[in-house]
């Protein structure tokens, strides 16, 4: 047998092919630039893009939107389990509890066809930011309110955490947000998803293990490192220019640099950096972007490192004043159709994922009996 060639991390390796989304040449979905999406179209426009492959006419929109809103709501049981769950438990583990619950309420669990799939996935982007929308009431002791049939998918969330109509520029930004968030190639929750849904395992299974994938702040998690981080840095320029120098000395990870694959800046980080921009403007918090732009700099002068789009999405969910541990799963509620779209097409031409590993433990040894060992 050759010994396969092995990259650490799978850095560079191409591990399987997709039509969904590149990162070639700036982030494109199905061949539209992930700019001209936010220009041009909605986030629920893109998911319809992603789960159905075109993007939808006005007549294909008005009844997908229809179906998607019919289906925003939790069944009764998985509603009394959030609201049993412990008060500490975090929003995207809720989520990710919430997701393997659904399955056993959805009566195509387990049907793995093409069509079945589409559809449960469009009852997936409408119940998780219902779930997480009644976890977040319900663990504050509160009542979920209901969804509203007639908003979409940024309009209804803001309006159901809040339970006050948002303003057009903030779930214009949302919106923008989660058409950034959607899709990002083979990254490390999409691929987990495929590798499940390779053993023939469900939609709801593979889902599931992307949220766990999700959750790591070298991956979702950082969005909800990123205020934490503007906070600690300090007031002024010069202490948060000191912070940030004194950080790197200690080789600290600032959360929101970096990429595996972009190596000289993440094109959805210029893009949503203005909205988050106008939103604290108008929030009164342009203070945080300010500091934002100092780190910016150092971490460019310092480490040729550039912000990924959790860097400016953590500053966006701030200035909208919703809370930090929201924002990992406000990533899922997008990520969801990217994940379910990747999961489709495995389906569509499954191969079993399963890599070699390199071996570095001892060589083959004889076993001791029990009487002979120590
Ligand atoms: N801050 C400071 N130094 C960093 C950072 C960072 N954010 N990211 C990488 N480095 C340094 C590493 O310490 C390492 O330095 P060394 O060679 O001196 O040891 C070097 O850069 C290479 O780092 P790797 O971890 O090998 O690079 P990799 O390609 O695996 O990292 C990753 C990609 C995990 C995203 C990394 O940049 C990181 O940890 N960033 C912070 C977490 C983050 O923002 N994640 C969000 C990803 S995007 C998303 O999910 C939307």
């Amino acid at each position: 047998m050759t010994t396969p060639a092995y990259s650490p991390g799978l850095e560079g390796v191409i591990a399987g092919e997709t039509a969904i989304g590149t990162v070639e040449g700036g982030l494109s979905y199905r061949g539209y630039f992930v700019g001209d999406l936010v220009e041009h179209a909605s986030f629920d426009e893109t998911a319809y893009l992603l789960l159905h492959g075109e993007l939808p006419t006005a007549a294909q929109l008005a009844a997908f939107r229809e179906r998607v809103a019919a289906a925003r709501r939790l069944p009764p049981p998985l509603k009394d389990l959030l609201a049993a769950l412990p008060k500490w438990t975090a929003p995207l583990d809720a989520l990710r509890t919430s997701v393997s619950a659904l399955a056993h309420f959805d009566q195509d669990a387990s049907d793995l066809s093409h069509d079945a799939n589409v559809r449960k996935a469009e009852r997936l982007l409408a119940q998780i930011p219902v779930a997480i929308a009644d976890h977040y009431h319900l663990s504050r002791g509160g009542n979920p309110l209901p969804a509203r049939q007639e908003l979409d998918t940024a309009a209804n969330f803001l309006y159901m955490i809040r339970g006050t109509d948002p303003s057009p520029e903030e779930v214009k930004a949302l919106d923008v947000s989660l058409i950034l968030y959607a899709e990002h190639e083979f990254n490390a929750s999409t691929f987990a998803a495929r590798v499940i849904a390779s053993t023939l395992s469900d939609l709801h299974c593979a889902v599931t293990g992307a949220i766990g994938a999700l959750k790591g702040p070298l991956h979702g998690g950082a969005n909800e490192k990123v205020v934490d981080i503007l906070t600690a840095a300090g007031d002024t320029p010069e202490a948060v220019e000191k912070w940030v120098r004194d950080a790197l000395a200690r080789k600290e990870r600032i959360m929101g640099f970096g990429h595996r694959v972009y190596k000289t800046g993440d094109v959805r980080a210029g893009i949503l950096k203005t909205f988050a921009r106008k939103v604290a403007d108008a929030a009164g918090t342009a203070g945080i972007e300010d500091r934002a732009d100092v780190i910016e700099r150092v971490m460019a002068a310092e480490k040729n490192m550039y912000p990924n789009l959790d860097w400016p999405a953590g500053r966006l969910y701030h200035a909208m004043r919703l809370e930090i541990p929201l924002y990992t799963p406000i990533f899922a509620m997008s990520r969801i159709t990217g994940w379910a779209a990747h999961v489709i097409e495995q389906l569509d031409h499954n191969r079993l994922i399963r890599p070699r590993a390199l071996y570095t433990g001892p060589a083959r040894r004889p076993v001791t009996p029990i009487g002979e060992r120590g």
